[in-house]
């Protein structure tokens, strides 16, 4: 006997709602920072996780499941075999080797190149018409990777890249002068690690420009200083890597404000890592690297074409190197 008794719907078919499916591959610490932030904001009705470790894949799934009580209703699915992510309407690629203390990301290329060859396939077979988000690193070259590998619309594969850095770099600013940090605007483009970007022509506050006002102030601000800060940013994830030995909560809550963008279609410009390729002098080759892009349903819907000084274009075109460089030795 069922516990309901049901009655007939009068609901129009219409009026039914479509749910929204975000597939996490990878459930170590940062698979999991990001699941847990999406479910925490209500993101969607259904998740489904993927990891090669079948006993630790279905413990967290379990572990999940059981904040069932305190959380809004979504519904948890796991599953080594990558049916279980048919339909996403996003999926997020965390899996792979992270970094050792000290190591580079780019250090990592190698190891997680081979592993994309056997996530991306799958989970283009199952979900034709769903947005990628590549959290895994080097992300700016592994983005290029699953844009290869899927023969999706580069506009459908989008890299976490430098939306991180750029709100490590906020929250340091925020510090500096002790405002909040979501009234910062400021980015870090280009390479999502040691080659990044800091554009200083785009920090203001509260609307107010901060470069042109300390001039207008005369006061002095010492280059130095503000190098030193990207440097901090640069020094980040280096530094939470050798205290705790990962990267996980920022990263989680990164991802998640990506997802929002994308899949609540919120036109919002995130620095993320984009097909690069004509924008900004950058004419090398197909690069990702992360540009300030206009995120929405239908993934990135346009990047910003805004005045960056010389040295600013110039040291992106330098990042944009970097990564090419590495990329080169892949040989897709
Ligand atoms: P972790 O070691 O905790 O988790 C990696 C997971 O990937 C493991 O559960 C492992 O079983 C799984 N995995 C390995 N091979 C797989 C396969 N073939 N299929 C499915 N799953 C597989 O590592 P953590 O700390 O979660 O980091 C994951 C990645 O995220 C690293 O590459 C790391 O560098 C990157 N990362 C990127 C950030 C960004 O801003 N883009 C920030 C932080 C980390
Ligand atoms: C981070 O920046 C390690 O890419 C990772 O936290």
């Amino acid at each position: 006997q069922a516990f309901f008794k049901p009655i007939q719907s009068t609901a129009p078919p219409s009026a039914t709602k479509r749910n929204t499916k975000i597939s996490v591959i990878g459930v170590g610490n940062v698979g999991m920072a990001i699941a847990q932030t999406i479910l925490t904001q209500d993101l969607a009705d259904e998740i489904a996780l993927v990891d090669a470790k079948e006993d630790k894949l279905r413990g967290e799934m379990l572990d999940l499941q059981h904040a069932a009580a305190f959380l809004p209703r979504t519904k948890i699915n796991a599953s080594v075999d990558y049916s279980v992510t048919a339909g996403s309407d996003l999926c997020i690629v965390t899996a792979g080797a992270r970094q050792n203390p000290g190591e580079s990301r780019l250090n990592l290329l190698q190891r997680n190149v081979a592993l994309f060859s056997k996530i991306i396939p799958p989970l283009v077979q199952y979900s034709p018409d769903t947005i990628l988000l590549i959290v895994s690193n080097p992300v700016d070259v592994l983005t290029y990777v699953a844009w290869k590998l899927s023969g999706f619309p580069s506009n459908r594969v989008i890299g976490s890249g430098t939306n991180l850095d750029s709100s490590r770099f906020r929250f340091l600013i925020a510090d500096h002068l002790d405002v909040n940090a979501q009234d910062v605007q400021a980015y870090i483009i280009g390479e999502h690690g040691d080659s990044s970007v800091a554009l200083w022509s785009s920090i203001s506050i509260g609307g107010v420009p901060v470069l042109s006002f300390l001039k207008n102030q005369q006061i002095v601000y010492e280059k130095e200083t503000l190098e030193n800060i990207h440097k901090e940013v640069v020094n980040s994830a280096y530094e939470v890597i050798s205290l705790k030995g990962y990267t996980s909560w920022a990263i989680g809550y990164s991802a998640a404000n990506l997802a929002r963008s994308i899949l609540r279609d919120q036109r919002k410009i995130h620095p993320v890592s984009v097909l690069a390729k004509g924008f900004y002098g950058i004419n090398g080759g197909d690069v990702f690297l992360s540009l300030p892009a206009l995120l929405g349903r239908g993934g990135v819907l346009g990047v910003t074409n805004v005045h960056f000084t010389k040295e600013e274009e110039q040291r992106l075109r330098k990042s944009a190197e970097t990564i090419l460089e590495v990329q080169s030795q892949l040989g897709l």
